[in-house]
């Protein structure tokens, strides 16, 4: 905190070579300060506090230009961002009455959630973290960020780090798994893809990290609800995103809803005050979550408007999203004492900073341009990208007897594909709640190639018969559709089963109870399956699923997840083999809801845990402990093998890097990509530690027979960890590192760190 201050004070003594705060070091926005300075020291109190206003625009809740005030609002400085807005002409037409009809004429910034692409929609973000291809979700992220700005958003809310184990909780499909390791190098990767090199360019975009903090441990995967945990496991499971965020200088962060630890996110001094800004030494911008200030009344931590305001300013958040609660409680706070005048400047030099990063103050219209859009929405080059991303999520997660790939010459004649999400043609599938529903979104169908659409030419071209049964999920035509699969099943050598869930029940506020097929589908797979056809289950899913039976008896599983608008090609790709798929996943698959969490990064017992229906072990009477599917777990249509560990030595200084050399060879006889995954255990620290941690992770392509030899490298920060007293620190004494492609069959190596 004094660095914090002093560092404004050189600031605002013009000392502006000093000021780099981090994410402003990423603009070319020229003398950033000493304009903040003097665009505040012409404001009133109401125009600034017109700046810390974000409302939402038309797709939410029908608020727009011509059928409310907004106009109004804006006109007279009570907005400083609008989010959630759609047309373009009318964001031209707010820009032109910011700019031009306000006193100080202070740029709008527009806000959207750009969570999987912005007009060409790529695989869901879990199904991009399953990929493990850091350079694939850059790309991806570029392309959002170009069409975004060209459609004239600034700042997408976007990414969401949060960590998470609980499947029931419908947000996992918009984070990046279980893992704090993996989900840091994706969230990296996707600030690096949003915001590329120059905050200012016209074709990037801000990046807004979200949930600070805890969102992901929701207690019984309820949206919305309570967490509590202890700081060591925040520390330890849910922080690192952020604070590689915060590293990889992420613009803005969001509050969350959730009540950590007693204290509602959004006024939670400690996280956004003391850790964010610092320990951290983060200079960005906080938006709160929609409505979470005035949530604090909800939660009984706020008396009203007045108390929110003030509880939540002065833990350090600075914009309140679509709540109104500051433009109706921040004056007061302050009449009362509550807050100090310098508090609220300090808030609104963040947004202003934000903007003069942006670039809106050099060029308001630096977005608006039309001709730019014209040529850059859904260039045929982005399905590309947008394709080879969804292949890349895909995952094998059985292959019994090598059913697949399909290929030229095999000895079926007939396929038949068959299943509710074969050829759906509803605007609900193979998206998510964030592209589709609550007419948020301006996306037809049409736009989405269906399974069947790509996949029957493609084995039609192969020499194969093919057949399209849908089955409809309404309980009126089940029935009927169910025993017409039947007929077609019978009727096959092979077939291709399409379940899984809606995307319209992926997201925000899709929490569920079961984690079996949704609509009765565990029947359809095992009816089907019965009739003992080889038989591939494709998946499409928004998060793990159970199915046991299946897991069991049907010989190929393919996890497609919610692949986006290239759905049908990706789908064809990795059937047919053109694509090998890489996938591994980056969140456990459970045998049954009573397992949840499971997660692999978990501390041992001090008893044994694989004896199931023993008493006095650590297991279950009625399961095993064991998952159905691990973490980092995926096939490959070839095989790969992994030598021993080579370590220089078995004994190290506290301060020497450990080097861990692995050879991994392709054993089979196609070309493959391989996850080559490090974790290690430490064996002897003052409190118990995870049986593994992820501490590393590069993927690979061989060809048959190619060997590649890797080299691992672990220091004090792989090493270390926080203790019970949040002290970081790392003990001498035993560890293991363990190599290989998934987080169960490891090769392992022991060495000792010493003083
Ligand atoms: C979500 C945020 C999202 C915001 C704006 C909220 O309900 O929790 O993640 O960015 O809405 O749409």
């Amino acid at each position: 905190m004094i660095l914090h201050s002093s560092l404004r004070t050189i600031c605002s003594l013009g000392l502006f070579a000093l000021c780099t705060p981090a994410f402003a070091q990423k603009t070319s926005a020229p003398n950033l300060e000493s304009r903040v300075e003097a665009q505040l020291a012409k404001m009133t109190l109401e125009e600034k506090i017109g700046q810390l206003n974000q409302v939402p625009g038309d797709i939410s809740t029908g608020t727009d230009v011509g059928n409310d005030d907004l106009l109004a609002k804006i006109r007279a400085s009570q907005i400083g961002s609008v989010l959630s807005h759609t047309n373009f002409q009318k964001k031209i037409m707010m820009q032109r009455v910011a700019m031009n009809e306000t006193r100080l004429g202070i740029p709008l910034v527009f806000g959207f959630d750009v969570i999987h692409g912005y007009k060409t929609i790529f695989p869901i973000p879990l199904a991009q973290a399953a990929s493990w291809d850091m350079g694939l979700i850059e790309r991806i992220e570029r392309i959002a960020a170009e069409e975004a700005s060209a459609d004239g958003q600034h700042w997408t809310f976007a990414p969401m780090v949060d960590v998470s184990r609980d499947p029931r909780w419908g947000r996992v499909m918009e984070g990046a798994g279980e893992d704090p390791f993996l989900g840091s190098r994706v969230a990296e990767a996707r600030i690096r893809g949003f915001q590329g090199t120059d905050l200012a360019a016209a074709n990037t975009i801000a990046a807004c990290t979200k949930h600070f903090a805890g969102y992901g441990f929701v207690e019984a995967g309820r949206e919305y609800n309570t967490v509590d945990m202890s700081p060591q496991r925040l520390r330890e499971f849910v922080l690192p995103p952020f604070k590689a965020a915060a590293d990889a200088g992420s613009a803005s962060f969001m509050n969350a809803f959730n009540v950590l630890n007693g204290v509602p996110a959004s006024m939670d001094k400690n996280l956004i005050t003391n850790i964010l800004r610092t320990e951290w030494k983060w200079e960005g911008l906080m938006v709160s979550d929609w409505n979470s200030f005035g949530e604090t009344i909800v939660h009984g931590a706020a008396e009203d408007d007045l108390d929110a305001s003030a509880k939540c300013l002065t833990a350090g958040s600075d914009m309140d999203m679509a709540g109104g609660t500051f433009q109706r409680g921040l004056k007061s706070a302050l009449e009362a004492g509550r807050v100090t005048q310098a508090q609220i400047d300090e808030a609104v030099r963040r947004v202003l900073r934000f903007k003069f990063s942006l670039g809106l103050f050099d060029d308001p219209n630096k977005y608006l341009n039309q001709q730019r859009r014209d040529e850059t929405l859904e260039r045929p080059e982005f399905r590309a990208v947008a394709r080879e991303a969804a292949a890349k999520s895909m995952v094998l997660l059985k292959n019994d007897g090598g059913l697949l790939p399909i290929t030229e010459g095999s000895r079926f004649k007939k396929i038949a594909i068959i299943g509710p999400y074969a050829d759906s043609k509803s605007n609900k599938d193979y998206m998510s709640f964030w592209t589709l529903g609550l007419g948020m979104r301006e996306y037809d169908s049409t736009k989405v190639v269906r399974p069947a659409q790509a996949l029957k030419p493609a084995l039609e071209e192969m020499g194969f018969e093919v057949t399209v049964t849908e089955i409809c999920l309404d309980a009126n035509c089940f029935e009927k559709d169910y025993s017409v699969a039947i007929d077609a099943a019978r009727a096959a050598d092979m077939v291709i089963m399409c379940l899984g869930e809606r995307g319209i029940n992926c997201g925000e506020s899709r929490s569920v109870t079961s984690l079996e097929l949704p609509y009765d589908q565990n029947r359809i797979a095992s009816v089907l399956g019965r009739l003992s056809k080889p038989t591939v289950m494709v998946l499409f899913n928004s998060r793990p699923l159970v199915f046991d039976w299946a897991r069991e008896n049907i010989p190929a599983i393919l996890v497609a997840w919610q692949p986006g608008f290239e759905t049908g090609n990706a789908l064809a790709d990795v059937l047919t083999g053109k694509v090998n798929p890489s996938g591994k996943l980056p969140l456990t698959f459970p045998r049954s809801l009573g397992q949840v969490p499971i997660y692999y990064n978990h501390l041992n017992t001090g008893r044994p845990q694989e004896q199931q229906g023993q008493v006095w072990t650590s297991g279950y009477l009625d399961s095993p402990v064991e998952p159905a599917y691990p973490f980092g777990f995926g096939l490959s249509y070839t095989t790969f093998s992994y030598s021993g560990i080579k370590l220089a030595k078995s004994r190290y200084k506290m301060t020497e890097t450990v080097e861990a050399i692995v050879t991994i060879t392709n054993t089979g006889r196609v070309a493959g990509e391989e996850v080559v995954q490090c974790y290690i255990r430490d064996l002897s620290a003052d409190i118990a530690r995870p049986v593994k941690e992820l501490k590393g992770f590069e993927k690979i392509k061989l060809a048959p027979g190619e060997s590649r030899e890797l080299t691992f490298r672990l220091s004090e920060k792989d090493l270390g960890y926080w203790n019970n007293e949040l002290v970081w620190k790392m003990d001498p004494g035993k560890f293991q590192v363990f190599l290989g492609g998934d987080s169960k069959n490891l090769k392992v190596g022991a060495f000792e760190m010493v003083r």
